[in-house]
């Protein structure tokens, strides 16, 4: 760290946009520093260029997943028209990096082969974690020198076992394809969106080859992938996977804007997502419970593919039984459908959502039932 930088930080310290008052220890002080240098574009590899982003073979977390801290803004002025949008989807970035940082850490080679998966397993999860860093850098540069670029906070992934994290990781990759639709329709540059679509065809990429290699299934997803317009509602229902107050306080909340809904999961006794089976649903976080008006109608909004189907659903003896709902049996058997509880037919805006999303998995189904069962 150069006199410079240190001037540097600390003139943006007095910019209020951090408040450098406690004393930190050396180590935090120097990887803080180290940080700062990503607030220049040019700065490092380069995704698309650099070899690490595809073929570093390294235990420890690929550039800059190592570099954790949030990037200061270098100037002062309005933030650029997407910088919310990018912050969010780097907030979520940050999820889904340490989500395969961490299986890297805690698994080998051997520990795939054990589990009946092919040997290329581990090094494909490798490859997979560098090109999410990638994305994390790429996203870092489109946060505009007057935002903060959002930094890593501490996270916890209910798996276990490779063949959980595989499950997971299959659900999480489906889930961004599906979000990615709707905050493409966020942002208002063109070159951001296109920038947008890669991502999700990047995704594409790591769940086709889930498809195939571990699940042994047709990897086709019929004519179209899921649109859901209402993306941070999908990163909202992400904050389970958050640890609480872990994050840099100088990062923006996640998901902004948050209407805090209620997460909506199915019931552990699910035997099938298939279309045409009938659920019972479940609200999984006893803090944040629904609240339904007393002789008021509502729905289940079923979105799979371009369209969208709504189902009535009883919420008049709720909590004492549960609320059920069929899965519309018109629909494929296909990718993904994400579920929301609305008080309005269609879910027109995202104001009539009362609860969710869920995602339900339609590929490999029975690998979504086992997931509703350990939820
Ligand atoms: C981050 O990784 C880079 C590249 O491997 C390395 O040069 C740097 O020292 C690391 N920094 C920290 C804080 O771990
Ligand atoms: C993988 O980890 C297991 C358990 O920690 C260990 O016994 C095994 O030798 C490791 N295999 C490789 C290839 O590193
Ligand atoms: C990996 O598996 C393939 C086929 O399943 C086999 O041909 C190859 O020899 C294996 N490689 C190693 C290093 O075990
Ligand atoms: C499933 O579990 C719920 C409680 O979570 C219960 O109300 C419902 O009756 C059960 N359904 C079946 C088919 O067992
Ligand atoms: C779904 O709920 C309705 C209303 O509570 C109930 O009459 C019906 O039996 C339930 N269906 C199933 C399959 O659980
Ligand atoms: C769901 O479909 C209905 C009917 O086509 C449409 O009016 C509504 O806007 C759709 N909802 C969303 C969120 O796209």
């Amino acid at each position: 760290m150069g006199v410079n930088d240190f001037l540097r930080a600390c003139a943006l310290a007095a910019l209020g946009t951090v408040a450098l008052s406690k004393p930190v220890y050396t180590h935090r002080r120097a990887a803080f520093f180290e940080a700062q240098k990503l607030a220049d574009p040019t700065y490092g590899p380069v995704p698309g260029q650099d070899p690490i982003f595809n073929t570093y073979w390294g235990k420890a977390p690929t550039w800059p997943g190592n570099l954790t801290d949030p990037v200061l803004p270098t100037k002062k002025g309005p933030p650029g028209v997407d910088d919310q949008v990018w912050q969010n989807l780097l907030a979520a970035e940050w999820i889904i990096f340490n989500f395969y940082q961490q299986a890297v850490e805690m698994f080998n080679e051997s520990s795939f082969i054990a589990a009946g998966m092919p040997n290329t397993t581990y090094q494909r999860v490798k490859e997979i974690r560098n090109n999410e860093a990638g994305h994390l850098r790429m996203f870092q540069t489109q946060i505009s020198e007057t935002s903060v670029k959002p930094g890593a906070c501490k996270y916890h992934f209910p798996y276990y076992d490779p063949a959980s994290f595989l499950a997971l990781g299959t659900v999480l990759e489906i889930s961004s394809m599906a979000f990615l639709t709707g905050l493409v329709q966020q942002v208002k540059l063109d070159k951001a969106k296109g920038a947008m679509l890669t991502i999700a065809e990047t995704e594409t990429r790591h769940e086709v080859w889930a498809l195939m290699d571990i699940w042994k299934m047709n990897p086709l997803g019929g004519p179209s992938d899921t649109v859901f317009p209402y993306a941070n509602e999908v990163l909202g229902s992400t904050s389970n996977l958050v640890v609480a107050g872990s994050c840099p306080k100088e990062n923006p909340e996640y998901p902004y804007p948050n209407q805090h809904l209620p997460a909506l999961g199915a019931s552990k006794n699910t035997t099938s997502f298939v279309p045409g089976a009938t659920i019972d649903l479940a609200f999984t976080d006893p803090q944040n419970q629904p609240k339904f008006v007393p002789g008021k109608q509502y729905y289940a909004v079923f979105f799979h593919g371009l369209k969208n189907i709504t189902v009535p659903i009883d919420t008049c003896d709720w909590p004492k039984k549960s609320i059920n709902a069929t899965i519309p049996a018109k629909f494929e058997q296909k990718g993904v459908i994400a579920t929301v509880i609305a008080d309005t037919p269609g879910a027109p805006t995202k104001d009539t959502i009362v609860a969710g999303p869920g995602i339900i998995l339609e590929q490999p189904e029975p690998l979504g039932v086992k997931l509703a069962q350990l939820s």
